[in-house]
């Protein structure tokens, strides 16, 4: 299984390398002013490896096949797909994003439609060496900084890549799936504050509420990143710039304020029964609160929201000590 692992890591970074080089040939022009058009230079591009799959059938077959790797082998690490005896690579006309991980193995790939294609990013399918839920993006660049003092936690690969190149560099991303346990404890590795920075729509929204949960189970401090309008952070940054990414930073919410407000947007809070509704969700949420001195702070602005009293609040909240569940 190890050798297995090791012969597809040498199979990715021979694709890669190759994705890389077809960048800068002539097929690659329309790929490189794709990068170029979304604010990727030359220097963002070497830092992240990024390369170019040619439109065609069996380009990188061929190659791989040139090396002595067997169509087997190709597929196992997810480079060719085989249906009905034929076979063909996996990744064509995209734009090519290798997914590496912390020892620096290229484990897999994100390659990404340069139009409106569908699905707009393809990933390397589970193999020996790529587990999706087990790794994350950036941890090869962040794994070199020491003492992070938070790390921030992204959807995507570009906002990651736009982060870095503007200057913020301690930022991961899942890998186009919904964030695990097992990714928490890698963070926890890493710093104990986290900022979820997801996409500012009604998805990043509930991925940002699970999120919430699994980090907290970790003993992770998070803070919540509200990116306005539906944007995502390489948006904003676009817009805004550094100093803007920054400013939302710093206005980020705590977990529970963050809940708060997701719920109080569920309810009209003028209409005294929703109002009711709204304080016993909220004291709710607060059983899971440890210290008496959060609890008690967080009574008294549910209080200021709805007319309650901080007391009957935090009765309903389970008193000033933590409802273990
Ligand atoms: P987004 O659609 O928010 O991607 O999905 P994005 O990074 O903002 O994409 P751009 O800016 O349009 O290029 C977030 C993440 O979900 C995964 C990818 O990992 C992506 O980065 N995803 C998304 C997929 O795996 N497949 C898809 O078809 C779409
Ligand atoms: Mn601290
Ligand atoms: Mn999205
Ligand atoms: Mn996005
Ligand atoms: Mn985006």
């Amino acid at each position: 299984r190890k050798q297995q692992r090791k012969k597809i890591c040498e199979m990715n970074k021979i694709a890669a390398r190759y994705f890389h080089k077809n960048l800068y040939a002539p097929e690659g022009k329309k790929a490189l002013e794709y990068l170029r058009g979304r604010g990727i230079d030359d220097r963002i591009i070497k830092t992240f490896g990024m390369g170019f799959a040619k439109d065609g059938w069996d380009h990188l077959m061929k190659l791989l096949a040139e090396k002595g790797y067997t169509k087997q082998d190709m597929q196992a690490a997810g480079l060719i797909k085989m249906s009905e005896g034929k076979s063909y690579d996996m990744f064509r006309n995209r734009a090519m994003i290798p997914i590496i991980n912390a020892f620096g193995d290229i484990i897999g790939f994100g390659g990404r439609v340069m139009d409106d294609g569908v699905p707009k990013y393809l990933n390397s399918p589970e193999t020996a060496a790529f587990n999706k839920s087990r790794n994350l993006y950036n941890l090869n660049l962040i794994r070199r900084q020491k003492n992070l003092s938070h790390l921030i936690l992204v959807e995507g690969y570009m906002d990651v890549i736009a982060l870095f190149s503007y200057g913020i560099p301690e930022c991961v991303a899942t890998l186009g799936t919904a964030l695990t346990q097992d990714q928490a404890r890698m963070m926890k590795r890493y710093t104990d504050h986290v900022y979820i920075s997801y996409d500012g729509d009604a998805a990043g929204q509930k991925a940002t509420l699970r999120a919430l949960g699994i980090l907290s189970q970790e003993g992770i401090e998070t803070r919540v990143v509200v990116i306005p309008d539906g944007q995502d952070p390489d948006e904003y940054l676009k817009k805004y710039g550094r100093d803007g990414y920054i400013k939302l930073m710093k206005t980020s919410l705590p977990e529970m304020d963050y809940r708060f407000g997701v719920t109080a947007a569920k309810y009209e809070l003028s209409d005294s029964h929703q109002k009711e509704k709204f304080a016993k969700e909220c004291a709710n949420l607060l059983k899971k609160v440890e210290s008496a001195v959060t609890k008690e702070k967080y009574a008294k602005k549910l209080s200021d929201m709805t007319g309650y009293s901080p007391e009957s609040i935090l009765q309903d909240a389970g008193g000033l000590r933590r409802e273990t569940e």
